[in-house]
């Protein structure tokens, strides 16, 4: 565990997310660590079919733990999750929640839960870590505009022994470049990677 990964969840190429994963890179850097950012939507990942076949890991592991393991790209996508030191995410809220292809491959999570369930050992000795998140939303209002990305993400988190700490929030930032022209947004998102780095020791 030498790395950062910092998923950036938009479907939009150099939006507000993309900028924040780097912002949130360069913080890590800083730090003395090393990111790498993985954008989702550049990965092919098919939906959960609720087969129910996970639901009975038996021993099974990796690829084999899902029956689309070997169809996808989802796999690509869980190994920094197993392997990282620092994970970070950087998403933009969609309908009030997690963009729909960041939450399909949070769905074929249900593989981890099913193997935490069974107490398989690779996953239940993780080391407990620390996740930090950037959400980015449009509207300039709204009491719960943040609160189903989160606890989504907490949810899925917990698969991987990783608590989120209190999510970083921006509102009022649509066009692509609305957050890199608001004050303090590069200094803030830059020192959460650097606190993700230097807290994760
Ligand atoms: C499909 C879709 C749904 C959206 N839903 C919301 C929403 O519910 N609330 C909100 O404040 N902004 C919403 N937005 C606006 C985005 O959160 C905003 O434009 C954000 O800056 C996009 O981030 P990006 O630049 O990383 O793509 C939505 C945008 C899209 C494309």
């Amino acid at each position: 565990m030498n790395r950062a990964v910092i998923y950036a969840c938009s479907h939009r190429r150099g939006g507000n997310s993309d900028r924040a994963a780097r912002w949130l890179a360069r913080g890590v850097c800083e730090a003395g660590g090393e990111a790498d950012i993985i954008f989702v939507r550049e990965h092919d990942v098919r939906p959960c079919l609720a087969c129910g076949y996970c639901d009975e890991p038996g021993g099974r592991r990796g690829r084999d733990l899902c029956v689309l393991g070997h169809d996808d790209e989802a796999w690509a996508l869980f190994e920094p999750m197993l392997s990282a030191r620092a994970v970070l995410f950087a998403s933009p809220i969609y309908f009030y929640h997690l963009p729909s292809m960041f939450k399909t491959w949070i769905d074929r999570s249900q593989q981890f839960w099913a193997a935490k369930a069974e107490g398989a050992p690779w996953l239940t000795g993780l080391p407990e870590r620390s996740a930090r998140a950037v959400f980015m939303a449009g509207r300039p209002r709204g009491d719960t505009l943040f609160d189903g990305a989160a606890v989504t993400l907490r949810y899925f988190l917990h698969n991987f022994s990783m608590t989120l700490a209190e999510p970083l929030t921006f509102r009022g930032v649509d066009e692509p470049g609305d957050i890199a022209a608001r004050d303090h947004c590069r200094e803030n998102i830059t020192a959460l990677g650097r606190t993700a780095w230097e807290e994760s020791r």
